[in-house]
């Protein structure tokens, strides 16, 4: 399983990215927050684009936000971004924003949250490269991992029936919490790393 590590709950995000450049994790993954799909806010494009610049991982970028084409047009100059993972749940044209995606050069992802049926994302199984499976309900780091995602982890993969398609989850996990979410392919991790005072040794802690 591939570690994705949210620095959402980071004080010092430059520090953390500096200090994880050295670890074995695979990307970092930056929660970007609109005021409005969840009462956050977090990371403006500006800022996604500074941190762009220390970072020697690759970027998984979380879009919880109402207009994300909007967001994307800002960093779509950005190499360093595998995925760009918008909100199934928001009242725009998907597939345009998916295939906007891909024609930029990244690869698509769609999240659902805790509560919205994991057959939703069959009309889109052709357009997306990734699918974020919300274990918490988004907005906020450090929340309790939700049992039933092992149970909806395993339809979603059921629903994608060996496509080429990576199924990732995110909010909540731990060292306790990462078995129950062991088919995945990616684990998003924040503040079980990030609010400790030896995040390489927590990261160790995963065992994955
Ligand atoms: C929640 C975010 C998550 C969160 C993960 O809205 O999408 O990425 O920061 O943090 P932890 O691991 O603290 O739940
Ligand atoms: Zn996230």
């Amino acid at each position: 399983m591939k570690l994705s590590v949210s620095i959402l709950s980071s004080v010092d995000k430059k520090k953390d990215i500096n200090l994880l450049n050295n670890s074995g994790i695979s990307y970092f993954h930056i929660d970007v927050m609109d005021g409005k799909f969840v009462s956050h806010t977090s990371l403006s494009s500006s800022e996604v684009i500074e941190l762009s610049k220390i970072s020697q991982k690759k970027f998984d970028v979380h879009l919880m936000v109402e207009d994300p084409l909007s967001y994307i047009e800002n960093i779509k100059n950005l190499i360093n971004i595998e995925y760009i993972t918008i909100h199934l749940e928001i009242d725009k044209d998907i597939k345009n924003i998916l295939s906007k995606i891909r024609k930029y050069g990244f690869k698509s992802g769609l999240s659902i949250k805790p509560n919205t049926k994991v057959e939703s994302v069959i009309p889109y199984l052709d357009d997306i490269d990734l699918i974020l499976l919300m274990s918490v309900e988004p907005g906020l780091g450090g929340q309790t991992f939700i049992e039933d995602t092992t149970i909806r982890l395993q339809k979603l993969k059921e629903i994608i029936n060996g496509k080429n398609i990576a199924l990732e989850v995110d909010g909540g996990i731990n060292s306790k919490t990462i078995d129950k979410i062991s088919i995945a392919d990616i684990a998003v991790v924040g503040s079980f790393i990030t609010t400790s005072d030896n995040p390489l040794e927590q990261i160790n802690k995963l065992r994955v």
